[in-house]
């Protein structure tokens, strides 16, 4: 594997330590005490759960992708569960979440990865969705090693092949195609049929009177 691994004991946010270390390293923490979620959320970080940044390259007009190399590579590494996707990358458990990816970018161009997996306890409160976990039945050590040699399995072929073949096995666990859902942008709220999954990575969504190509926003299912 191509990773230089460092655990932590506490920190701030992997995420915000990674931002210091080179491509290839991974900053996995047993609990953070301001841990991010996107759209500037927070992540409750207790000790029992798995909490990485992992620091790659920079993938030019690509890097956005990562988010969905990162979601099937979860996926495929909690796969013994039955575990879907849902766009554009939480991994659910039962339709509730169970894991979330965040991807930040540092001033000089490397990106950061983000990955939380509930391994044994899920936040309850204040969630925008429901939330699951595994409920302690893996350690955390060995969902670890599997996140990370997915990841690296498909960061290569994502590096070798391109998008394709991510797009395929990220359709292969998804939710809720076909089906009519809510999307929350920060300005406003759309209601439609999540289409399809585009080459490029979008959510396209057929409303009553257009389709339109979604890139960002929270989903959720009706
Ligand atoms: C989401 O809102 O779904 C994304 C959550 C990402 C949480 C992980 S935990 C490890 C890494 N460090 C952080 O501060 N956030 C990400």
């Amino acid at each position: 594997m191509r990773w230089q691994i460092h655990h932590l004991d506490m920190v701030v946010s992997t995420n915000q330590t990674a931002h210091s270390f080179p491509v290839n390293s991974v900053i996995v923490a047993q609990q953070q005490s301001g841990g991010r979620g996107r759209y500037g959320r927070v992540w409750e970080s207790p000790k029992g759960n798995l909490y990485l940044s992992v620091v790659v390259g920079d993938y030019e007009y690509q890097t956005p992708l990562l988010a969905f190399v990162a979601g099937v590579a979860v996926a495929e590494a909690l796969s013994d569960y039955p575990v879907r996707l849902k766009w554009p990358n939480d991994v659910l458990l039962d339709g509730r979440k169970l894991a979330g990816i965040l991807l930040e970018r540092t001033d000089d161009g490397r990106t950061i990865v983000g990955i939380g997996v509930n391994v044994a306890s899920n936040p309850t409160q204040g969630m925008l969705y429901e939330t699951a976990s595994l409920g302690g039945t893996v350690s955390v050590a060995t969902v670890e090693a599997n996140v990370l040699s997915a990841l690296d399995m498909y960061l290569t072929q994502f590096e070798t092949t391109g998008f394709a073949g991510i797009r395929d096995r990220w359709l292969h666990y998804a939710a809720g195609i076909g089906k009519e859902v809510t999307v929350r942008l920060p300005d406003r709220q759309l209601s439609g049929i999540f289409q399809e999954f585009s080459p490029e990575g979008a959510l396209v969504l057929a409303t009553s009177d257009k389709t339109i190509l979604i890139s960002a926003g929270d989903v959720f299912f009706k």
